[in-house]
Formats: structure tokens, sequence, C-alpha cells
């Protein structure tokens, strides 16, 4: 539509040669490459020129870092990611705060977290938000994904196996970042532990137990047989406190992406955790190089919702297409300006691609910086 109208062209005559030329059907609400734009402009014999006001991304970034007066800052949950080794229980232990009937566990395939996902309790009165990632050495990007919208890290590591190569990775992720961390010390249901040598391997990889001096608080656990949660919690609450987390929930939602599919009726799913604002339905969404309304919304029991405060995970529907896990997302005032900011970064974006490929993997400290 919007090159249409740049060309004083019928859009009919767009899709004709979009057809003819690339074999491509595209409708008027379609997004099409600038390379594509320009070879259909010279069919048409118009000269193509585009000019740029502002970067998709600094406009975004923009709303992402806009201010809030101190005044309207409220304490919002900890969103707090779990990370450790496969197999050290950090399913488990989520499962088991969520205390529900959906066994988190069993549905896996293999017991091995595939994905990335996140759930909120409550205790004491006090939410807290987790993020269940996986340990599987595969799936290095996604625990980096997990550390990159959090606020806290737990840290598992299961008694009868100690520090294993996914700890030491997952240990090196925050101190590159910089974020506070709970060791959980899981499985100390099981006989013929040896609590001392595994401090000694936390020790060894600079993680100093407070038992022994040193800044990091262990707590004793067993995600199986509900011991020491309520220490753990109580833990992980007051470093919340120390920390003062706070969002403004009156202000469009900004957050990031976890996640996205395809579900067979509901269309591009995202799951999405919201770090400032409230994210309602109908709002106009870009994430990453997607755009839409909000559609629907569902929390992490799959329940509908309306609205989403900060620090809260939720499914939504109703994008154009799949989103990319770590991608931001911001609401934007109307859809026209989420469809072209989208327009905009799926140009941008092939840049970024080129400059990743030379640029090597991507590290913690990319996505943070
Ligand atoms: P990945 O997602 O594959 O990285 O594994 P995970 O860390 O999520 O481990 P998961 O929770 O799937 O647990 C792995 C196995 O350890 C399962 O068989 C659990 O039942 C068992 N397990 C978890 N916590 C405990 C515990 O506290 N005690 C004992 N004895 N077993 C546990
Ligand atoms: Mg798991």
């Amino acid at each position: 539509r919007s090159l249409s109208e740049a060309m004083g062209r019928p859009a009919k005559a767009i899709m004709s040669i979009m057809f003819k030329e690339f074999g491509e059907m595209v409708t008027i609400n379609q997004i099409i490459e600038e390379d594509v734009a320009l070879a259909v402009a010279m069919e048409l014999g118009v000269d193509l020129t585009f000019k740029r006001q502002r970067g998709a991304l600094e406009s975004v970034t923009e709303i992402i870092e806009q201010e809030d007066a101190p005044e309207d800052l409220v304490t919002r949950p900890p969103i707090i990611t779990v990370l450790g080794h496969v197999d050290h229980g950090k399913t488990t232990l989520v499962d088991t705060l969520r205390k529900s009937n959906v066994k988190v566990v069993e549905g896996e395939a293999g017991g091995i977290t595939q994905h990335i996902a996140a759930y909120q309790i409550e205790y004491n009165g006090h939410k807290l938000t987790f993020v269940d990632t996986p340990g599987h050495a595969a799936f290095s990007e996604m625990r980096s994904r997990g550390a990159n919208v959090t606020d806290m890290v737990v840290l598992v590591v299961a008694a009868d196996d100690g520090v294993m190569p996914q700890t030491a990775e997952s240990i090196s992720h925050v101190k590159a970042s910089g974020v506070p961390m709970v060791v959980a010390l899981n499985k100390i249901d099981l006989p013929d532990i040896n609590e001392q040598k595994v401090m000694q391997e936390l020790a060894s990889q600079n993680v100093l137990p407070s038992e022994w001096g040193g800044e990091t608080d262990v707590v004793r656990v067993s995600a199986l047989k509900e011991m020491g949660l309520d220490n753990l919690l109580e833990t992980l609450l007051l470093t919340a406190e120390l920390h003062e987390l706070k969002a403004n929930p009156n202000r469009p939602a900004v957050g990031a992406c976890l996640e996205g599919f395809r579900d067979e009726g509901r269309g591009s799913v995202a799951w999405l955790i919201v770090q400032k604002g409230t994210l309602r339905i109908g709002d106009a969404v870009i994430c990453g190089k997607s755009y839409g309304y909000i559609r629907a919304m569902y929390d992490d029991t799959d329940q509908q919702i309306e609205e989403a405060p900060p620090s809260t995970p939720v499914k939504v529907t109703g994008l154009d297409s799949v989103p990319g896990a770590g991608d931001h997302f911001v609401v934007v005032e109307t859809i026209d300006q989420a469809r072209e900011l989208a327009e905009e970064r799926r140009h941008e974006g092939r840049a970024d691609t080129l400059a990743r490929h030379s640029g090597g993997p991507r590290t913690l400290e990319d996505i943070l910086g």
C-alpha cells in the first residue's frame, strides 16, 4: 500500500508484477523487501529513492528508554531465571513452586527442557516470576536469552553431581551480566551426598558461599521432596527487596519475547514478558520484525486475561508473523506506526544479520550491551 501511494500507481499493478516476476501473491498489507520494491518500481518505470526520517531501531529504543518519574514507579515482582546443568532439577523446582496440577516435567520430551518458559507464583502475598531454561549444552543461547530479561538468577546445582560444564557456563553468564545469584543446592534428599565438595567446587568458580564468608547465598533444597523451598523463596524476596525493583505500570508496555511459535488454531503466538507498563488486549505492538494488535492474551496456565502488568509472562496472539526469541516488544500509538516500524526493521534486520555473521557468535555481553 505505501509503495503504491509513493509511486502513484495502483496496488493492483504492483501485485501483478509481484506475481509475474517473483511468483508471489501479495496482499496490500504485506511487507516487501527494499530491493524487491526497487525492482517493481523499475518495471513500472518509476525512479524510487528511499528516504528515512529516523531509524526504526532509534524510535523503538526511545520508547524503551523513556524515563519514568520516580513517583510513578511501583514495586514489581522479580524476574528470576533458573539456570543450571542438565537434569539438576530446574523444571522440577519451578513445577513444585507452582504447586499446580500441571505436571510440567512429565509433559516434556524425555524430561529435557527444549523451550524457555516463564511462570508466576505467589508467596506470602508477593509475586515472583520464574523463567525456566534448558540445561543442555546445545541451548546456550536460550540461557543467555533468559538471563537477558532477568533481575536475578537461581543457579540449581544437584548435590550428588556438583558443578558441571553448564553450571560453570551459567556462572560465567551471571558474572558477565552482574545480576545477583542465589544457589539452590538441590537433591539434598539423596543419600551419600557431599555438600562440602560441592561448596569447594563453587568456590573454585569464584562463587564463595556466604557460610564460607562469601557473598553468595547457598540454600539447600529438595525440589522433589519439597524441602527448603520457603527458605529459598525468602532469600529470593530479600534479594529482590534489596534491589528495589520498580516499574511504572501506567505507560505503554515494553518487554521481551522469550519464545515465538506457530499454533494450529491461534496462528502466531508469542511468549512475552512485560518489563514496564501494562500490556492490554487491543494494543498495537511491534515485536522485533513482527507487528499487530494484541488479539488475545493468556497467562501461564493458559487462562485468558485482559491485561498484564510489569513482570508478567503472557502468551499473546495477533502478530502478523512469529517474532524471534530475545526480540524486544513495544506498544505504539497506532497500528500504522507499528507497521512502519516493522517494515523498517525488516530492512535493518538484513544489515543486522550480516553484521552478526561477520562478528562471530553472540554472547550474553553483546545482548546486554
Ligand atoms: P533440563 O531441563 O533437561 O536441563 O533438566 P532440569 O534441570 O529441568 O531437571 P528436571 O527438573 O527435569 O529433573 C531431572 C531429574 O531429577 C528428574 O528425574 C527429577 O525427578 C529429578 N529431581 C529433581 N529434583 C530432585 C530432588 O530434589 N531430589 C531428587 N532425588 N531428584 C530430583
Ligand atoms: Mg528442565
